[in-house]
């Protein structure tokens, strides 16, 4: 495959960025979108230019480092993330649109790489448990229907990678948010902080930059382990509850 790939080329977070057009030959259709990065970044190498910069670690769909927004979607046209998306996704000829992501509080440290440590410092504000559980007990003796325990499975799938924000037109990330809230919520053991932790997390939230939600729905469409919407729901109705418990 044959592509032209405008990327966003930023030295660092001070300085104002610009799209760059790149023209890429040999691209198999099996590459993943990463792997196509790293095809053209030992091209940049070879002629002595600047490598783009971006994240990745697992490159696996389990970190959560590396989200792009591509051609305007946040991780591509798949409902995946950005490690996971082949090649064979695009058609040969395809002019591919790359950028961080877009949100006041992931501001961009350099090209496509962005600081997410807003989401770290909300996390740092409930997403844990304080009640000592001991050592693991035997499966069955744990009182938790299975409704509950499936509904806090499904959430904690939820990686980080900020696309539901980046995707949100007000930079909201209560789907994150609600993630952690309802998945911990579900829990007997994310009792003792429930109301706490949802007021400092939402606290946490608005301080950071991001916007409020309005129903709109990019996040939950975005979002590469489909955490659905009415988590957003949940958190609702858990700071109503904690708000009309004096926090
Ligand atoms: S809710 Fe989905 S899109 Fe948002 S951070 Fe979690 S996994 Fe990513
Ligand atoms: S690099 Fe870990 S989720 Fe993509």
């Amino acid at each position: 495959m044959k592509l032209t790939l405008k990327i966003w080329r930023q030295p660092n977070a001070a300085s104002t960025g610009a799209m760059h057009t790149y023209e890429l030959d040999g691209v198999s259709p099996d590459m993943s979108f990463l792997e196509m990065l790293d095809v053209l970044n030992e091209d940049l190498n070879a002629k002595g230019e600047e490598p783009i910069a971006f994240d990745s670690d697992c490159r696996e769909g389990i970190c959560g480092m590396c989200g792009l927004m591509i051609n305007g979607q946040a991780h591509g046209p798949e409902v995946t993330t950005t490690c996971q998306l082949h090649m064979r996704s695009f058609e040969d000829g395809d002019e591919i649109v790359i950028e961080p992501w877009r949100a006041d509080a992931f501001p961009v440290l350099k090209d496509l790489c962005v600081d997410r440590g807003a989401f770290d410092r909300i996390i740092q504000q409930g997403g844990y448990i304080s009640v000592n559980t001991g050592s693991a007990p035997e499966a069955h003796s744990i009182q938790v229907p299975k409704d509950a325990a499936d509904r806090a499975f499904d959430v904690a799938t939820c990686i980080g990678c900020g696309a539901c924000v980046a995707a949100c037109p007000n930079g909201s990330a209560s789907l994150f948010m609600g993630a952690k809230i309802t998945h911990l919520g579900e829990l007997p053991q994310g009792q003792a902080e429930r109301d706490s932790r949802v007021v400092n997390m939402v606290g946490q939230h608005d301080h950071e930059g991001f916007g409020g939600c309005t129903n709109i729905g990019e996040c939950t469409a975005a979002c590469p382990k489909e955490i659905p919407l009415d988590v957003i729901s949940q958190l609702n109705r858990d700071l109503r509850t904690a708000l009309r418990h004096g926090h």
